[in-house]
């Protein structure tokens, strides 16, 4: 295994389960849906873009796609319904979708902020609302929200939106996990630094070159391994962890005053 090619060999962690899985059509969202049935699970993978066909049909039998807009609580709402006509149950809801970028500090518009809050916070509340509602008949599961390392501290490459936004996914992470622990629902949080997801390859070198030295690894970090993290909290080995936000940024956030 190299850094460039990061694979973790499959140890059956996801075996049996049911993800439903947002933002799945590319980057980070779609390493997911691979490790995931690499690991065992079947998958409904979802995403506004109609990219959800092709991770579909790369992987086959264990996969449904959905096409869904986590701006829409009706489209929402529906692919969870889809998740249970087709699978039977829900044991877990990868929250990944995401529209990250956008002009840096307060440089930017109502458009851009009504955008980005109701990509982010309102699509995320709308997840985790609907995932319970799958996830109760079946005595429980496990909720995984992608927040960012952007959700701690100012940093001055950063949308304000798109910070405050991601603070407001720790928070909803909390309130899910505070009401819903007691029926068997673990809520928690990646948030992921600067990472390679298929966008952020293509991105100047020069910036590219001041996100990596953030993180106190001195690199940006894979898919793969946020995508590890997620099938951790969504397995039964993270069974006592909930309500947190992981960082899972090389560092980055340790380094912050
Ligand atoms: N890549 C990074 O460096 C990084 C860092 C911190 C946080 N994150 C977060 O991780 C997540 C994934 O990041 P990525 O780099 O893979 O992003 P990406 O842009 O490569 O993929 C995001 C996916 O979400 C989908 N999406 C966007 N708006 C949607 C909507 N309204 N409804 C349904 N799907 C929608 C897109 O079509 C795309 O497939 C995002 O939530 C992002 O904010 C990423």
């Amino acid at each position: 295994m190299t850094l460039e090619n990061l694979q973790f060999a499959p140890i059956g962690l996801l075996q049996d389960k049911v993800a439903v899985i947002t933002g799945a059509g590319r980057g980070i969202g779609r390493v997911i849906a691979r490790m995931f049935v690499a690991e065992g699970a079947r998958v409904l993978v979802s995403d506004v873009s109609g990219e959800e066909q092709d991770t579909a049909a790369e992987l086959g039998d264990a996969a449904t796609a959905f096409r869904a807009d986590v701006t829409r609580e009706a489209e929402i709402a529906a692919m969870f319904a889809r998740g249970l006509e087709v699978y039977g149950r829900v044991d877990a809801a990868i929250h990944v979708a995401g529209n990250p970028g956008g002009r840096w500090g307060d440089e930017i518009s109502e458009e851009e902020f009504d955008a980005y809050t109701s990509v982010h916070l309102k699509g995320m509340m709308f997840c985790c609302k609907h995932a319970v509602r799958a996830m109760l008949p079946g005595g429980g599961g496990a909720i995984v929200n992608f927040s960012s390392a952007a959700s701690y501290n100012y940093d001055p490459m950063i949308s304000f939106a798109y910070s405050a936004a991601k603070a407001g996914i720790n928070s909803l992470t909390k309130s899910f996990a505070g009401k819903y622990g007691a029926q068997g629902i673990r809520v928690n949080a990646v948030a992921p630094g600067f990472t390679l997801s298929e966008k952020n390859q293509s991105i100047p070198e020069q910036a590219a070159a001041v996100l990596r030295a953030k993180a106190a690894l001195d690199r940006a970090g894979f898919p793969g391994e946020q995508a590890a993290v997620a099938a951790f909290l969504a397995s039964d080995r993270a069974s006592f962890v909930t309500g947190i936000t992981i960082p899972v940024d090389g560092g980055w956030t340790a380094r912050l005053a």
